[in-house]
């Protein structure tokens, strides 16, 4: 029996081997907003990971966009140079697509690296004036940031245009837009973050205004055959928050505004009055089983996703089409490989590595 989950998949131009995707991750170790060693050695891993796409961590259109003053950015000729070269040595030694996500923190930046405390950064430890839809703090103890001007509107299409721009140039074979986990594009689709009364604000198509601006500023740079997508939150897990319908809605607009796919994710928008966001597994599927049927665009779905038969049933199900998987990778950077294995689909080893192949290796029976 073939496997659903290693099936290939084409999305635009781009030909996928199977439909494991390595979801993006910060690694808060650039050096403003230029990549490090640490990212070569951690993508170049994952470039023989066996998924069929790796999505480089959010990425930052502009330095005051970023985070924390360890995340990556695409704001520079530094920093588009050090992509380029880490881009060309993934290629040399692995065989996995890459995608990049292009993101702005809004009011979530200027913050502390997850180890160093993850709250708002204090005086002493160089913070930023951040901006967002409206001014409201993303809770107790976090900057106030500045409601966005439309001059600062156009000031940040414009980057993530130019960013966009410079991903392409670096050869990236996917680009896609965080409106996901309460960062600036999603704090303008939330009614919990975005409470203008301009034309930026109040309706969800109002509220939707602006991330679809800079969608198709964005499909604008980015060529018709390489795949253009978005992250996005299936619900704020909130009362008075966005909802699946809500998601559907925006799946649809993304889809008019020339997105090739989606992925589905939640929560993250606030952290007051936060009701839980839920840590069963597939949490976010029923979600994305929904927006894929009803805005008909290709769905990817991450959360609480780890195991090889549970991807499987996702995908052979029709629930989604990718599964994108994060912790999981960070466990286990051959995850693929075992899936594989597992459900007799079928991964190419880099030749150094294929003693360990299951169909030569005895031992590989004896992990399972
Ligand atoms: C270390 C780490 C960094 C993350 N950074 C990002 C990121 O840059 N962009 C993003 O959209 N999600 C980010 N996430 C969220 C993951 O992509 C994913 O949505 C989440 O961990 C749930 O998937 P999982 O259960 O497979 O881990 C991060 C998660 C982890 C663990």
């Amino acid at each position: 029996m073939t496997s659903a989950l290693f099936s290939p998949l084409r999305l635009a131009d781009l030909n996928l081997p199977n439909r494991i995707v390595v979801s993006p991750m910060c690694q808060y170790s650039a050096d403003d907003g230029v990549a490090s060693e640490w990212h070569m050695t951690h993508l170049g891993m994952l470039a023989n990971c066996g998924a069929g796409l790796v999505v480089v961590e959010a990425t930052h259109v502009e330095r005051f966009g970023r985070i924390t003053h360890g995340c990556l950015g695409l704001y520079s000729d530094a920093c588009e140079a050090a992509l380029e070269r880490i881009v060309g040595h993934c290629r040399h030694i692995g065989g996995a697509k890459l995608g990049i996500q292009l993101s702005h923190a809004g009011r979530k930046a200027s913050a502390q690296r997850p180890w160093e405390g993850g709250k708002a950064l204090p005086t002493g430890e160089d913070p930023w004036p951040t901006i967002a839809p409206s001014a409201i703090p993303f809770g107790p103890g976090w900057h106030t940031p500045r409601a966005m001007t439309e001059e600062d509107m156009a000031r940040v299409r414009v980057a993530f245009v130019d960013a966009a721009k410079r991903a392409v140039r670096v050869g990236f074979d996917a680009v896609e837009l965080h409106l996901a986990h309460g960062y600036l594009l999603h704090g303008f689709v939330s009614p919990i973050s975005n409470t203008r009364d301009d034309d930026w604000g109040g309706s969800l198509e109002g509220r939707m205004r602006f991330p679809l601006e800079v969608a198709r500023a964005v499909r604008g740079v980015v060529p018709r055959g390489t795949p253009f997508g978005a992250r996005l939150t299936g619900s704020d897990w909130l009362e008075g928050g966005l909802t699946v319908a809500d998601a559907v809605a925006l799946a649809k607009a993304l889809k008019e505004a020339g997105l090739d796919y989606v992925d589905v994710s939640s929560g993250g928008v606030s952290t007051t009055g936060q009701a839980s966001v839920p840590r069963d597994p597939g949490y976010n599927v029923p979600i994305a089983e929904r927006v894929r049927r009803e805005a008909a665009i290709a769905t990817r779905v991450v959360g609480m996703i780890a195991n090889p038969k549970q991807a499987e049933v996702i995908v052979a199900n029709g629930q989604a089409d990718m599964v994108a998987l994060a912790r999981a990778f960070l466990d286990d950077p051959h995850w693929a490989w075992h899936a594989a294995q597992a459900l007799g689909g079928e991964v190419t080893y880099p030749p150094q590595y294929q003693r360990a192949e299951a169909a030569i290796w005895p031992g590989a029976a004896l992990r399972m």
